[in-house]
C-alpha cells in the first residue's frame, strides 16, 4: 500500500450495510424499517411518465460556450447562480464513450453479490463497492447501492476496486474518465472568466484535482413514497458531472423551496456547483440540495464523476470574490478537514457547509 492509501483513509469511513439490490432480488415488497422515511422527509412521487414539474433546470450549449458566445457564457453565469444545476447539450462526449460507460456500470450490478463483494469497500476504505455517509446504526438509509472510485490521476488509483472480471470496464471508465475531465476543465475555465479572471484563474487556486467517480444503482421500490434513493446533500467537491439514465428520471434539486425533478435529455450531462465552488467565489455561485426518489418499476443507473481539490488545500473565498458590497462569507478550513467532516455523519441537506466554514453572522 502507498501511502495515498492511507490518505483516502483518512477520509473516514460508512459503516456496512445490506445490499439493497439483493434484499429485493430476495423479495420485491421488503422494506425494512431503516429504509422507512419519517413523515416529513419522504418524497411526493411525481408522475414519471409525465415527469411533470413547475420548472425546467437551464440547458447549456457546451459547444457556444467552448467558442466564448457571450449569450451562453451569461447563461452559464445565471445558472450557476440561480439554480446551481444545468445540463450540458454538444458536449463533445462521443455517445459511443457514454453508451460504454452506461453498460459497465450495469454489468457490474448485474453480477453475483459474491462477486461484487470481491470489490466491497475494505476495512477503513471509502473506495470500493458498499455504501457512503452511513454514520450510525439507526439512521435512516439510501435505496441504493454504490461504487466509488478514485479515477484521476493515474497514480493513485486502486485497482483492486476495479472489477477486472468485466470485458471492457476498466477502458471504459479510462475513455469516461478522459472525457468528463476535460468537460468539467471547460466549464471551470468559463466559470474564472465570469468571476473576472483569466481562465486559470480557479484553477491556480485550488491546484492539481483529483478525480472521482460514484456509480449509483437505485433498485426499484414497492413503495417509493416511503423511500429515499439518496437522501438530500449537497455535493462537497468543485464541480460534479452526472450521467444519469436516458429513460428512468429520479434526480431532484431543490430550488425555490421546491423539490424539482431533472428531467433525463438523451445523452446529456448533468452538471452541479459543488461546495468547494460556492466557497471559493464566496457564495455567488450555489451548490444546490439535490436527492433521488426511486419508482416501482425501474431500477435507475447514475455516475456522479467529481472533482476535487488535494486533501492539503485550505479553501476560502478567493480575494477576488470579496469585496464591499460581498463580505466574506466563509472563513478557511483545510479541505481534507472539511471532508472529514462531512463523511462523519449522515448527509443533512447543506447542514455540513453550515456547520462548518458559513460565518453565522453574514448577512446573505
Ligand atoms: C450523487 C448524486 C444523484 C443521482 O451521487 O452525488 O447526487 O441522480 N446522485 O443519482
Ligand atoms: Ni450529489
Amino acid at each position: 500500500m502507498g501511502c495515498e492509501d492511507e490518505k483516502v483513509s483518512d477520509w473516514g469511513k460508512s459503516l456496512p450495510v445490506p445490499s439493497v439490490q439483493e434484499l429485493v432480488r430476495n423479495d420485491p415488497r421488503s422494506l425494512p424499517q431503516r429504509y422507512i422515511q419519517l413523515h416529513g422527509d419522504r418524497p411526493v412521487v411525481p408522475d414519471m411518465a409525465m415527469a411533470s414539474s413547475s420548472f425546467d433546470i437551464p440547458i447549456i450549449d457546451f459547444a457556444l460556450l467552448a467558442k466564448g458566445d457571450e449569450d451562453e457564457t451569461r447563461n452559464l453565469d445565471l445558472a450557476c447562480k440561480e439554480w446551481g444545476f444545468f445540463q450540458i447539450i454538444n458536449h463533445g462526449m462521443p455517445e459511443e464513450v457514454l453508451l460504454k460507460m452506461k453498460a459497465a456500470i450495469a454489468a457490474f450490478f448485474e453480477l453475483p453479490l459474491e462477486e461484487k463483494n470481491k470489490y466491497a469497500q475494505d476495512g477503513n476504505d471509502f473506495q470500493g463497492y458498499g455504501q457512503a455517509y452511513v454514520a450510525s446504526e439507526d439512521q435512516k438509509l439510501d435505496w441504493c447501492d454504490m461504487v466509488f472510485l478514485i479515477t484521476l490521476p493515474h497514480e493513485i488509483r486502486n485497482l483492486k476496486y476495479w472489477a477486472d472480471t468485466i470485458p471492457g470496464f476498466k477502458n471504459a471508465i479510462e475513455k469516461y474518465s478522459k472525457e468528463a475531465q476535460k468537460v468539467a476543465e471547460e466549464i471551470c475555465s468559463n466559470i474564472s472568466l465570469l468571476m473576472g479572471m483569466d481562465k486559470d484563474g480557479l484553477k491556480r487556486s485550488y491546484g492539481n484535482t483529483k478525480q472521482a467517480m460514484r456509480m449509483n444503482y437505485y433498485p426499484p421500490c414497492s413503495r417509493p413514497d416511503l423511500v429515499i434513493g439518496i437522501n438530500p446533500h449537497s455535493d462537497p467537491d468543485i464541480i460534479t458531472l452526472l450521467l444519469q439514465d436516458d429513460e428512468v428520471p429520479g434526480l431532484q434539486i431543490r430550488h425555490k423551496d421546491e423539490w424539482v425533478l431533472v428531467k433525463p435529455i438523451r445523452n446529456a450531462i448533468v452538471v452541479n456547483v459543488g461546495d468547494v465552488m460556492e466557497i471559493l467565489s464566496n457564495g455567488m455561485y450555489k451548490s444546490i440540495e439535490h436527492r433521488a426518489i426511486t419508482n416501482e418499476s425501474k431500477a435507475r443507473l447514475s455516475l456522479a464523476t467529481i472533482m476535487i481539490p488535494y486533501d492539503e488545500l485550505e479553501i476560502g473565498p478567493m480575494e477576488c470574490a470579496v469585496d464591499d458590497h460581498r463580505p466574506r462569507m466563509y472563513g478557511n478550513m483545510k479541505y481534507l478537514d472539511y471532508l472529514r467532516y462531512t463523511f462523519a455523519r449522515k448527509m443533512e441537506g447543506k447542514a455540513h457547509l453550515d456547520n462548518t466554514l458559513k460565518i453565522k453572522s453574514s448577512s446573505f
